[in-house]
């Protein structure tokens, strides 16, 4: 059997989790977003109070580390030393020490190695911000969602439930997260050269999808 991999990479709030899920069960493929994967290491260090910039320690805290997606009715969660960390990791807290820890080339090395080993068996889409530029630089159907930051920090400061933040800290929070995520010396956020570009400022979500869903079944038909 074929198996497809389709990448979807952008920045912070542009509407890439909901789109990827959507897309995924368009398609009947796995959904893997790998942010979590980052949002999780982020969790782990503050949890242990790591200091993810003494590399020797790190590699040490690493190797005790088991990170895992399990599938729970359908819904992919994520596992940390046997317990589900999925509610605890979308915190701004954790946004931002994921952030950080994503810069950490052990860390980019350890997570590069899982990503793979996921993306081995089934038809997946992968979403993040080096899917189709690193991690699966050969994947069959590539995308960059993006949108205005005002746009993202709209959305974002409308899923915050629990939050004392305002509009303008979610913006600030967006810029500053961009600019980690595009400059960072390995990996930066940006988009591959063979990837659709989709500017969803416009968009709702089913126009996005409908219009990834036109795109993957030209090339896989
Ligand atoms: O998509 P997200 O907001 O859950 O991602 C959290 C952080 O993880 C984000 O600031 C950048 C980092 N990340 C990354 O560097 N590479 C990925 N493939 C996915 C996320």
């Amino acid at each position: 059997m074929t198996k497809y991999l389709v990448t979807i990479d952008g920045p912070a709030g542009a509407g890439k989790s909901t789109v990827s899920k959507n897309l995924a069960i368009s398609l009947n493929y796995i959904y893997v977003d790998t942010g979590a994967l980052y949002r999780g290491v982020a969790y782990y260090t503050i949890l242990n109070n790591i200091d993810y910039t003494d590399t020797n320690n790190l590699k040490i805290q690493l190797d005790k580390m088991d990170l895992r997606f399990k599938n729970i009715d359908g819904d992919l969660k994520l596992f940390l030393n046997g317990s589900d960390i999925s509610s605890k990791i979308r915190t701004p807290e954790i946004s931002m020490q994921a952030s950080k820890v994503a810069s950490i080339e052990l860390v980019r090395s350890y997570l590069l190695d899982l990503q793979h080993k996921l993306g081995v068996e089934k038809n997946a889409v992968f979403e993040g911000r080096d899917m189709g530029t690193t991690v699966f630089p050969n994947a069959d159907v590539k995308f960059y969602l993006d949108s205005s930051t005002k746009e993202r920090a709209l959305r974002r400061f409308k899923e915050l439930t629990d939050s004392n933040q305002t509009l303008e800290d979610v913006e600030q929070d967006i810029i500053d997260r961009d600019n980690n995520d595009k400059s960072r010396k390995i990996s930066p956020l940006k988009q591959a050269e063979d990837a659709h570009f989709i500017d969803a400022t416009h968009m709702n979500v089913d126009e996005v999808v409908n219009k990834m869903v036109g795109i993957v079944s030209n090339i896989s038909s």
